[in-house]
Order: structure tokens, then C-alpha cells, then sequence
């Protein structure tokens, strides 16, 4: 296993850039925390009752910003809360395509898809009836395994923003619930 946190990306710039205006309320989740950037924005502009974090690495490299009074938690996923407990989940997963887990912070499985499908299932379990998910995939995953699951599982999948890097494009999608 890689115990290396992973350096803040393009794909964590993409999720910052929504979170720094981001309008909440109730309870916030990201799944994956690594070194803190991301949560330690939501976690200090206080819009949301309670911000929780969670990575299956040690904190050990958290970044100076991440408060010592934070709620992060070593778990996988969100497999340590119980139901509809949160209003809104955030993650950027590992996504890149590879055939084998062997550094747990970059990859993303069979055609990319297969880790941050595990998130995504993870993070509905906890999720309240009229909750919200924020993702960031790539163009070279296999968008059309995201697509399928979300129809299957009545979701609607929203495109919120999008970033081009070389001839690579993320892209940060939002995930409801289909509402009847
Ligand atoms: C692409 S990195 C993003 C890190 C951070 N959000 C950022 O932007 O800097 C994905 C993160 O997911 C974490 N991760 C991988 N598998 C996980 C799991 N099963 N449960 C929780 N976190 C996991 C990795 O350790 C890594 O920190």
C-alpha cells in the first residue's frame, strides 16, 4: 500500500473552486480527505452544522490550514455512519485507470470507474432523501460505467464544471436523487 497523501491536483482545483462558494446547510462529508485543502475550506467558512472528513491513510500530512479541532476520521469511505445522515458528500476518488490498486490515493480500477463507483455507492448509503453528491471524474474513465449507474439507481447526474488539462478534461458532476 502507498502511505504517501496524495499533492493537491487539478482535480482537487476543480472541487476548490466550487467549495469556496459553495451554499449550505445541515452536514457535510468528504470522502477521501487526503491532506485536508479541500475540507479545510468548507470546515472554516462555516456554512454547514457539522463537516466530517474521512480517508482510509493515516492524517499524518494533513496541511497547516486543517484545524486540530476537525473531525476527520480513518475509515473506507463512509462505511462508519449510519444512514441518511449527511446532506451533502464531496469527493475527488482515485480515478485513474489502472489494472490493480497499488497506490491507493491515484488509482481508479478497470476503466477508471471502479473505485469511485465504490465511493458513490458509499457515499448514497449515508446520504439524507433530498441530499446532494459533488464528484470529479476524468474524460479518460469510463464515463458511460457513471452514466449507467446513475440511470439504474433513479439519479440525476448533473455536468457543474469543468477543467481541460492537455487533452484531458475533468469534469465535477453533481448527483441527486431522481425525486418520484
Ligand atoms: C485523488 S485523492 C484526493 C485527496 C484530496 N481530496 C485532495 O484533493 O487533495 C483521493 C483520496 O482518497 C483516499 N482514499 C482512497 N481509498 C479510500 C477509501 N476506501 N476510503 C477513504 N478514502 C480513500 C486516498 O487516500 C486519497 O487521499
Amino acid at each position: 500500500l502507498n502511505v504517501q497523501n496524495y499533492i493537491f491536483s487539478q482535480d482537487s482545483v476543480l472541487l476548490s473552486g466550487y467549495l469556496s462558494t459553495l451554499e449550505g446547510s445541515g452536514s457535510y462529508l468528504e470522502i477521501g480527505v487526503g491532506g485536508g485543502g479541500n475540507f479545510s475550506i468548507v470546515d472554516r467558512r462555516g456554512k454547514f452544522d457539522i463537516v466530517v472528513g474521512t480517508d482510509i491513510l493515516p492524517l499524518s500530512t494533513l496541511r497547516t490550514e486543517v484545524r486540530q479541532s476537525s473531525e476527520l476520521i480513518v475509515a473506507d469511505r463512509a462505511s462508519c455512519f449510519r444512514a441518511e445522515t449527511f446532506d451533502f458528500v464531496a469527493f475527488n476518488p482515485p480515478y485513474v485507470p489502472s489494472n490493480e490498486i497499488l497506490d491507493v490515493t491515484t488509482d481508479g480500477g478497470l476503466g477508471g470507474m471502479e473505485v469511485p463507483i465504490d465511493f458513490l455507492e458509499s457515499a448514497l448509503s449515508v446520504l439524507k432523501p433530498e441530499g446532494k453528491i459533488v464528484l470529479v471524474l476524468s474524460s479518460e474513465d469510463s464515463l458511460d460505467v457513471l452514466k449507467r449507474f446513475c440511470e439504474r439507481e433513479k439519479l440525476v447526474l448533473s455536468n457543474i464544471a469543468e477543467t481541460r488539462i492537455f487533452f484531458e478534461i475533468l469534469t465535477l458532476y453533481s448527483i441527486t436523487r431522481r425525486k418520484n
